[in-house]
């Protein structure tokens, strides 16, 4: 095995994309379980302002999780006909996008907390709204759960016309 200096910077390079794909999946499920624990009817200001946070990381780990992905299609990953002809692909991507649909709702409804925060008060949340953002984070933890699943078939060439590589 080369040691670590002797390694060609394609190879690093290569590795860093990959391993900001899998920081940034860790960094999006991370904090969908926090949103997802925080919210309740009524949070405290505190808590408010930690969900608020939170969907910053979110959204920006989700950006990074498309951009490393996207990365990895066109230059890093077995090229991109590899990718581009299996369907499991196109359903990982599709997945990715509902779940990024999905939380839109959140997302709005956090910005409008920032009114409420910014004057010192704690945003009114009633019951049905935090059962339907709970709700909303259930599915998307099972959406996120379920492509990796995707990602490991895809990259094994499952799906694939010619059957797995
Ligand atoms: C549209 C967004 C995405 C694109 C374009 C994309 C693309 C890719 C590509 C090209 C690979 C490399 C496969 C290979 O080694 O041949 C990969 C691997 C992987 N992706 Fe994504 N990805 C996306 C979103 C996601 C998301 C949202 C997750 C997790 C929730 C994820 C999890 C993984 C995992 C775990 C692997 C490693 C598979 C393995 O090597 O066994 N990806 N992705």
């Amino acid at each position: 095995m080369p040691g670590f200096a002797a390694l060609p910077t394609p190879v690093l390079t290569s590795a860093g994309v990959a391993y900001v794909h899998y920081l940034s999946f860790m960094l999006c499920f991370g904090a969908l379980v926090l949103e997802r624990r925080l919210i309740r009817p009524n949070p405290s200001k505190q808590d408010a302002t930690l969900m608020v946070i939170t969907d910053v990381i979110y959204g920006l780990a989700a950006l990074a999780l498309l951009g490393s992905g996207i990365l990895r299609v066109l230059h890093f990953g077995q090229g991109s006909a590899f990718y581009t002809e299996n369907p499991l692909f196109w359903w990982k991507v599709g997945l990715y996008l509902s779940v990024g649909a999905l939380s839109l709702y959140p997302t709005i409804t956090y910005i409008l907390w920032a009114i409420p925060l910014r004057k010192g008060e704690a945003p009114q949340v009633s019951e049905g709204l935090a059962k339907r953002l709970s709700w909303i984070l259930n599915i998307e933890l099972a959406g996120f759960a379920a492509i990796p699943l995707l990602a490991t078939l895809m990259a094994r060439g499952v799906g694939l016309p010619g059957g797995a590589g």
